[in-house]
């Protein structure tokens, strides 16, 4: 069991970032969020964090000459607060390669659907809940998944079921999603702090998973 030291990185408005600080305050997460950190100067989850006395940062693409200088901020960033595990919730930005490979296995994004299904580039958001509904899925879910090189393609960590309502529309469904979420990402963490996620390739085992 260690306590994990986390950078979560959030592009809007940081209501799984709420949830994971929450749960470390109960107790229920043995983890610590050293920075958030965001694409954007000022969205909703820096607020969130000033409340927790959390520290932020914000690395907007377009302030950097390139990319190289880009990826070498965003690794500075993460050893100056010695951050040894990702977080990423509602950050739309892709995870630079070299960042992947710095922290392979010890990133996850929380996406709301079960992917593979309704995942990929631009899939975020309303988009997604709307792409279920109109696809007339019976069911949705959430998955906690690790992070490669590609938006979405990593494999799962956990996986939980929603039902899909007749009445339904995107933003009901969202809601009753985003409720999943809430619940299942801190305790996704926790199987890490816990040491007992064990990856082997594609398959994610984790030790007592029917507790979960
Ligand atoms: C969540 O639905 C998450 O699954 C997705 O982006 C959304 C972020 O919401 N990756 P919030 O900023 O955590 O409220």
């Amino acid at each position: 069991m260690a306590t994990l030291k986390l950078a979560v990185f959030a592009s809007g408005r940081g209501s799984n970032l709420a949830a994971i600080l929450d749960a470390i305050e109960r107790g229920e997460l043995d983890a610590q969020v050293k920075v958030v950190v965001s694409d954007k100067p000022e969205p909703g989850a820096f607020e969130i964090a000033h409340r927790h006395q959390v520290p932020t940062c914000s690395l907007p693409p377009g302030s950097f000459q390139n990319e190289a200088e880009y990826i070498a901020s965003l690794l500075g960033v993460l050893s100056r607060h010695e951050v040894d595990f990702i977080a990423l919730a509602g950050y739309l930005k892709m995870i630079p390669a070299e960042v992947v490979r710095a922290y392979r296995s010890r990133i996850v994004n929380i996406h709301p659907a079960l992917l593979p299904a309704f995942g990929g580039k631009g899939m975020f958001g309303r988009r997604v809940h709307a792409a279920v509904l109109e696809y007339g899925c019976k069911v949705t879910g959430v998955t906690v998944h690790l992070v490669d090189e590609s938006y979405d393609t990593g494999p799962p960590v956990v996986q939980e079921c929603v039902p899909v309502r007749e009445d339904d529309d995107a933003e009901s469904l969202a809601a009753r999603v985003l409720e999943v979420e809430h619940r299942i990402y801190p305790r996704a963490l926790q199987l890490f702090a816990e040491g007992r996620v064990k990856v082997e390739g594609r398959r994610v085992r984790v030790r007592g998973a029917g507790e979960f």
